[in-house]
């Protein structure tokens, strides 16, 4: 589904080199929950800015449904991220002069659905999450959680391939933090969408099916629970 062979990234600032990942192999198959643990500075947002395509790398390769990622005109990067990947934020991200609504059918615009097809999508999704007689309300006009449900809706609405989390809990309360949790393992379990977040967490490294840890750019562990 995913390989990620041999990656290499390197950030030139002036004359210094930082090597934020140092040769990451990977494999993430149909279906996964899979978690990014590792200190701050170990290259995990880094790994998830490569696999959505938001950021290129330095060597090695990339590739996704069998198709070469370092390939991708700029054009077709953003095709494939329109199309194939959901984002989810730590600070969620939300337009704040938008509805829930109009946040979550944004994405599907962009797509150009026709109008009714959007409304039932962004319905469905909005009362999967939980937020159901919510959907006119503002980012500002909700809490922490909701709008991370909010988030979690606008990345699973075009029903993506991947969805890639960056700390998705980091700003909330850890009740919340695991209910938001405990939503998306739901949502991979009935969609089979694979999800790939990043975490300090023990509390999200323990929902996680598999955690890679990740030390000065390298895989040190790579374990599977079931
Ligand atoms: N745009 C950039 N320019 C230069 N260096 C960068 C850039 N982005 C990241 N780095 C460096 O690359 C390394 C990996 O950073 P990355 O953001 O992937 O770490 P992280 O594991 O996500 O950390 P955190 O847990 O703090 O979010 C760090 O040394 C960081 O300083
Ligand atoms: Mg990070």
């Amino acid at each position: 589904m995913i390989q990620v062979q041999d990656v290499v990234k390197e950030y030139h600032t002036g004359k210094t080199v930082v090597q934020a990942l140092r040769g990451v192999t990977l494999k993430i198959e149909e279906g996964e929950f899979l978690s990014i643990a590792g200190p701050s500075g170990s290259g995990k947002s880094t790994l998830l800015n490569l696999l959505g395509c938001i950021d290129t790398l330095t060597s090695g390769t990339i590739r996704f449904q069998g198709k070469d990622l370092g390939s991708l005109s700029s054009d077709e990067a953003s095709a494939f991220r329109r199309e194939k990947i959901g984002f989810v934020f730590q600070s969620f991200n939300l337009i704040p002069v938008l509805s829930a609504y109009e946040n979550v059918a944004l994405p599907l615009e962009l797509l150009h659905w026709d109008s009714q097809r959007i409304r039932r999508a962004v319905l469905s999704i909005l009362a999967e999450v939980g937020l159901e007689g919510l959907e006119k309300r503002k980012p500002s006009e909700l809490s922490g959680g909701q709008q991370q449900r909010v988030a979690i809706a606008r990345a699973l609405v075009k029903n993506p391939a991947v969805v890639l989390a960056d700390e998705p809990t980091a700003n909330l309360d850890s009740k919340t933090g695991e209910e938001i949790l405990s939503l998306m393992k739901n949502l991979n379990e009935r969609h089979g969408t694979i999800f790939v977040f990043s975490t300090h967490d023990p509390m999200v490294m323990r929902y996680a099916r598999r955690l890679v840890y990740l030390h000065d750019g390298r895989i040190i562990k790579d374990e599977r629970k079931e």
